[in-house]
């Protein structure tokens, strides 16, 4: 076969230059035809589109045409021509094929609509789908999308360790790090408990839930980072929304107080949303098209005027007038709850049909870090609640005073030992400062219309489940 350098089938696509011979190479999607020409639609993961592989029968060797089945992998040479019947503007004549992979009559995925509950199960190969490569990519693209939007406005890109020794939400949700035999483990001499001097550490350590504590101390130096890496949870809920391992972004900015941070949250996401529709336009129309009518018509609404800003205790209001008024919940509605996701969505879907921010939480059901109100019983926390989703970001002002933090950690008594270095930030040159973190799954659920986070992600780690 004529060597010629291959080229991606997007930009295949574009081209307009008929009658050159190009080379592609792919993946079989279909191949359907007469004795006298095949057609073979052929995807190499560049673009949602195929190309259209025009074959006249009599040029090739029939067994060889024969074995090009679904999910096989070719080469082909051709001449690139107008299409008139593929859906696209050109198509391929082929002058020459090789198989480079044959795909033996087990492949999973012969047959178009498979759920997406069979699809998880071969999660190795679900990629190839239409569905999953216009996700992959579009999860790609809002990477790129976050790490722009922080360059261009003078946000440091900062790494935060992945093993850690405190837990920064302190929900007690950490996956442990160890070394140590767990068929013998090391016990002290006395009380019998566990000798972590022996441990690769020499102490507990986790999987970290948050680069927070650490994004504090670098925005307290560089003035303001964001991270973007794995956090990890050991929470048991199998709900559509939780993963074991899921990807989160967290900005930390000095001197920004809690309205500065909501500010940043809003152009931030709206940023993300945009970029998908001016950047991903195949892929999300295809989802639209596929899975969720109202998907471009929702991100659209979502760039459209204020996100509502409202305080916790207004949002319960809100809510108790609901159940007055004969709503259901599955969840008690008072004073003093964390909310559910339902009465996440009541506020935004049913009550202002806008995301909404809602801030000034409870003290007790959020983390220690967040600022304490006048009023002693709230803390300047704020959460964006989003249609479809319910909790998008959660962040928070930070506690800067020093005195006011260390009564708080102790109070909650969490270990001085592991929190020595995060309160030196308000001993030495404290200052306001806030900061947020987005789950980078909740928003690709946002984006693409997936109703469940395992089809966001490519290998989704929840409870019982680390296949792949
Ligand atoms: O609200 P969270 O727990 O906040 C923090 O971790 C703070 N340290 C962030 C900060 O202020 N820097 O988590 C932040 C976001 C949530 O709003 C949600 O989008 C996502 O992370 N998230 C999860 N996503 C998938 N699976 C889970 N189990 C998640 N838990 C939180
Ligand atoms: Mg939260």
């Amino acid at each position: 076969m004529e060597r010629i350098a291959r080229t991606r089938i997007s930009d295949l696509l574009k081209r307009e230059d008929f009658g050159t011979t190009v080379n592609v190479k792919g993946w079989v999607r279909t191949k359907r035809g007469s004795k006298q020409v095949a057609f073979i639609a052929l995807n190499d993961g560049s673009t949602i589109n195929n190309v259209q592989v025009v074959v006249d029968v009599a040029k090739f060797d029939d067994e060889m045409l024969r074995q090009i089945t679904t999910g096989a992998c070719i080469s082909v040479n051709g001449e690139l021509a107008a299409s008139v019947g593929s859906g696209q503007k050109v198509e391929l004549q082929a002058s020459e094929i090789e198989i480079l992979g044959l795909c033996g009559n087990e492949y999973p995925l012969q047959k178009k609509g498979h759920s997406l509950e069979f699809l998880r199960e071969v999660a190795h190969l679900r990629p190839r789908t239409n569905t999953f490569g216009a996700v992959f990519r579009i999860r790609h693209n809002m990477a790129i999308a976050i790490h722009k939007f922080f360059h261009d406005r003078g946000f440091y890109y900062f790494h935060t360790p992945i093993i850690t020794a405190s837990d920064c939400e302190g929900a007690g949700q950490m996956f442990q790090v160890t070394t140590m035999d767990l068929a013998n483990v090391p016990r002290k001499d006395g009380d019998g408990a566990v000798d972590y001097d022996n441990d690769f550490f020499g102490k507990p350590t986790s999987l970290t839930v948050s680069g927070q504590l650490e994004g504090e101390l670098a925005a307290t130096a560089l003035g303001a980072i964001y991270t973007f890496g794995p956090t990890f949870r050991a929470e048991n809920s199998n709900t559509p929304r939780h993963l074991a391992e899921f990807w989160m972004i967290e900005p930390e900015v000095a001197f920004n107080d809690i309205y500065d941070n909501m500010d940043l949250a809003e152009e931030f996401i709206k940023h993300c949303v945009r970029w998908a529709l001016d950047n991903c336009r195949d892929d999300v129309q295809f989802l639209n098209d596929m899975f969720d009518k109202g998907l471009i018509a929702r991100l659209e609404s979502v760039l459209e005027g204020d996100f509502v800003r409202l305080k916790y205790t207004d949002g319960v209001e809100i809510l108790e007038q609901a159940v007055a008024a004969g709503h259901k919940f599955e969840f008690p509605v008072y004073w003093g709850m964390d909310l559910a996701s339902e009465h996440e969505r009541f506020l935004v879907e049913d009550h202002f049909k806008r995301p909404v921010i809602l801030t000034d939480y409870p003290k007790e059901i959020k983390a220690f870090y967040m600022k304490q109100n006048e009023d002693g019983k709230t803390v300047r926390a704020m959460d964006v609640l989003f249609p479809k989703i319910g909790e998008i970001i959660g962040g928070s002002e930070r506690e800067a005073d020093y005195d006011k933090l260390l009564t708080r950690i102790k109070e909650l008594g969490i270990p001085m030992k592991d929190m020595w270095w995060y309160l030196d930030t308000r001993r030495f040159g404290t200052c306001p400062h806030s900061g947020f973190g987005l789950g980078f799954e909740r928003l690709l659920l946002f984006v693409t219309g997936m109703a469940n986070i395992r089809d966001v992600i490519p290998f989704p780690r929840t409870p019982r489940n680390a296949e792949f």
